[in-house]
């Protein structure tokens, strides 16, 4: 089983510490001063939840946490070295021979430095020198936040740099997806790699992943409310044949109703006999009108048709999807109930990992240590929380780069 790259040393951390962090943790690591650094933040999704792998719609933002990889040139130009908090060992990856999955953290790596040697060989592109690598993050695992996309899409960035090539998003996500895919099993939409790639500070996305276009929805003129994101701590992991049986199922659906999931509506959900099938063909296609009528509610300011829309996607998730968990659902109902808070769901592939709320901003932060305290007496489990807010996508910054920290 294989969790993300990722350390949790750096966990409040703003962007400048955790990259002075990454710069001297390679200092000291390889005796080099690092030439590259790459950033990428984490996503939440707010909104449209198992759409993305039948060409459906989702709401996504990226938010302000971070993964950094730095680096420079190995000794070797063909042996790759990944350093991480995370690693007992530095990970050695040679690209002379056939680079294949090892079921353990380091996948993420392998997978995209893999489907990059394999484009640039077929572009035409000589191979670019093996580099030595530093990774550090402060996204956590296992709670929705797409660390396992941030660091394949930084490693992508930072990749595409080295190379003199455009950074090119469509092909940036497509490389990331494809590594995600083959090296850890879990056959994603394209929702986390097209937004951290694509995210833009103070908006959220509408993402067509058909056309895989997105609206920048603007989030300027929300103050009176926040986004919390509350980790169940219940880690959830894709790769453990639950995210896969959903999207299989969804497929068998697409199969039997000959067309794309994308395209039906509650008339073909209603020719399905199976009654399986017939739930997550009914989550899938309320879902997606939900991201709809949410992107109206949202245009308006009216946090309360907002929070309604998010509820009952919760409701759809949990009971025709099924992939909440009981503490989850325990959590989203404590949430909902708390005073101050719109709107409750779970949040990305599910199965565990964290809740998205829309809460009242004056009260965010005890909001959120009143469901916390609730949802511990209820369940014993310790649950931690995020006030998060849209930040810009991946990308490549300089050494003396100054952000104006969150
Ligand atoms: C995970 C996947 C995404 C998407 C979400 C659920 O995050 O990586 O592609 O399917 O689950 O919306």
């Amino acid at each position: 089983m294989k969790s993300p790259i990722i350390n949790s040393t750096y966990l409040s951390a703003a962007p400048t510490s955790l990259v002075e962090s990454a710069i001297s943790g390679f200092k000291t690591h390889y005796g080099l001063t690092a030439t590259h650094i790459a950033i990428a933040p984490a996503r939440v999704n707010i909104i449209g939840d198992h759409t993305d792998y039948t060409q459906g719609l989702a709401m996504p933002m990226t938010v302000n946490r971070w993964t950094v990889i730095v680096g420079a040139n190995g000794d070797s130009p063909a042996v790759w070295q990944l350093e991480s908090d995370l690693f007992t060992r530095t990970v050695s990856i040679n690209s002379e021979l056939v680079i294949e999955p090892a079921n353990d953290t380091a996948d993420y790596a392998r997978g995209v430095i893999a489907e990059y040697l394999n484009w640039l060989a077929k572009n035409g592109h000589t191979k670019p020198h093996a580099q030595k690598l530093y990774c550090v993050s402060n996204i956590p695992i296992g709670a929705g936040l797409s660390s396992s996309a941030a660091f394949s899409v930084a490693l992508a960035t930072y990749i595409e740099d080295l190379c003199n090539l455009d950074q090119c998003p469509t092909r940036r996500a497509a490389i990331s997806r494809t590594a995600e895919h083959k090296f850890a099993g879990v056959p994603c939409g394209i929702m986390d790699q097209y937004t951290i790639i694509n995210g833009r500070k103070n908006s959220a996305l509408k993402l067509d992943c058909r056309s895989e276009n997105a609206e920048l929805i603007n989030m300027c003129g929300t103050e009176p409310i926040r986004w919390l994101v509350i980790h169940s701590g219940i880690s959830h992991q894709l790769s453990d044949g639950n995210y896969a049986a959903r999207f299989n199922e969804c497929k068998e659906v697409e199969a039997l109703l000959g067309k794309s999931l994308r395209d039906c509506d509650n008339s073909d959900v209603a020719r399905l006999k199976n009654p399986t099938l017939y739930k997550r063909a009914k989550h899938v296609v309320s879902e997606n009108k939900r991201v709809i009528q949410f992107a109206k509610s949202l245009a308006q300011n009216n946090w309360h048709s907002v929070g309604t829309v998010m509820n009952q996607s919760h409701q759809s998730l949990s009971q025709d999807f099924q992939s909440a968990c009981s503490e989850i659902d325990q959590l989203v109902t404590l949430a909902q109930k708390a005073h101050g808070v719109y709107g409750a769901r779970i949040t990305g592939g599910g199965f565990g990992g964290a809740i998205i709320a829309l809460i009242d901003a004056k009260r965010a932060e005890s909001i959120a240590e009143t469901i916390i305290r609730g949802y511990k007496n209820v369940t014993r489990v310790d649950a931690k929380f995020w006030l998060v807010s849209p930040v810009d996508g991946a990308r490549m910054i300089q050494l003396n780069h100054k952000f104006d920290d969150h």
